[in-house]
């Protein structure tokens, strides 16, 4: 306990010599006073962070980041398990959680295939509904969701994943019944719940040309039809090779020269080889378990650890180099032990992909991402 709140104490103040024995000297700046200053810096929160179970997260997230999403939450499944039935509980605390400690709050997500209950796009027989059906199942639930927190969240991933990697429409129950449609009723909807909030579309594997065209097709749809689309968020699941900061470089100019902002909305940088090239972030690829894959259960060799350190810095130097159109980075959990990288693409494995340990202490990236802010001219 008192190891515990030396430790909240510290994080409150400051990222050096946090490990509660040398309390004197935490006078080191946090993630959220420097590089938050140009764009928001966000981490998820899960369920146990969200209800306090996890207090040591917790503390990180409140002094660390300026902005907070949910890991689950609000997902459909999650939200609306069933018909007419809503769980709020868990969104209510994420929602008071990010007020509590001045964050912006965005909500994650309203449409996607995935964590998506059987009922929403079907009948009792396991039928796909008609499209009358899901436009008024789709429109009640966004306006109940959205509705709910009005005022309060900054911005709503609205649809995501809805691209396959070549650039076609991704075929889920939404495209099956509505057809491309699904994309611009869902930004409406979410638009005339909350029409201060901001809107996204997100996806993952942007630095694939066909993809990132695609999706720079479909903001201008939206944008002639005069729908709200402030941002696209790029996932940022990233791998050793995959993708190059030439890939990252080229989405960031070309989504900014379709005139939205970007954000980078879900990052962590696995330590771990992959099973296969160019995964993205296929949320339900699930690769059998193999020890070869599995290289680092007893903790990161130093050389691994240096060049992961230089890798995920390389990224944040790009992100600071873009500033002016890069409006927030989210890391997609606060520390290694919370991470969804342990479990995916391959379940079991020990991954090393965040900016905090599994003591919950900073690693050597964050002083380095906070000193490489420091040096960077305030042009903003
Ligand atoms: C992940 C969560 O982190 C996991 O806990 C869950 O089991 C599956 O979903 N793209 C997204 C996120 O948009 O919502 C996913 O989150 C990761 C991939």
């Amino acid at each position: 306990m008192k190891k515990l709140l030396l430790t909240t104490l510290c994080f409150s103040i400051g990222i050096s010599g946090c490990t509660g024995k040398d309390s004197g000297h935490c006078k080191e700046l946090t993630l959220r006073e420097t590089i938050g200053k140009y764009f928001l810096i966000g981490t998820t929160l899960n369920n146990r962070q969200i209800t306090g179970t996890d207090k040591e997260s917790c503390a990180i997230a409140a002094n660390q980041f300026n902005s907070i999403s949910p890991e689950g939450c609000m997902k459909i499944k999650a939200i609306h398990p069933e018909e007419g039935r809503y769980d709020f509980a868990v969104a209510d605390g994420f929602v008071d959680f990010g007020e509590k400690h001045q964050q912006a709050v965005i909500g994650h997500t309203l449409v996607w295939h995935a964590a998506l209950p059987d009922w929403f796009c079907t009948d009792k027989e396991g039928k796909d509904v008609s499209p009358e059906v899901l436009k008024q199942r789709m429109r009640e639930h966004i306006y109940t969701v959205v509705g709910r927190y009005k005022g309060r969240i900054k911005g709503w991933d609205v649809v995501n994943e809805a691209f396959a990697d070549d650039g076609t429409y991704r075929n889920s129950p939404f495209y099956r019944i509505l057809g491309e449609e699904f994309i611009p009723l869902a930004f409406q909807y979410a638009h005339e719940a909350d029409p201060d909030c901001e809107l996204y579309y997100n996806d993952f594997n942007l630095h694939l040309t066909p993809k990132r065209e695609a999706i720079i097709r479909l903001v201008k749809e939206l944008q002639r039809r005069n729908l709200r689309i402030d941002a696209v968020g790029m996932q940022g699941h990233l791998w050793k090779g995959s993708p190059t900061i030439e890939g990252v470089e080229c989405a960031i100019v070309d989504l900014a020269k379709a005139d939205v902002k970007v954000m980078v909305t879900e990052l962590d940088l696995t330590a771990l080889p992959a099973p296969k090239k160019d995964l993205g972030g296929e949320a339900w690829a699930d690769f059998e378990y193999d020890a070869s894959i599995d290289p680092y259960r007893d903790g990161l060799p130093d050389d691994v650890e240096q060049q992961w350190t230089e890798h995920m810095l390389s990224f944040f130097k790009l992100f600071l180099k873009h500033k002016d159109v890069i409006t927030r980075v989210t890391l997609w959990g606060v520390s290694d032990g919370d991470s969804w990288r342990n479990g995916w693409p391959v379940r079991g494995r020990v991954d090393y992909p965040l900016l905090f340990d599994r003591s919950h202490q900073p690693k050597p990236v964050v002083e380095r991402i906070i000193k490489e802010t420091e040096n960077t001219p305030n042009d903003k």
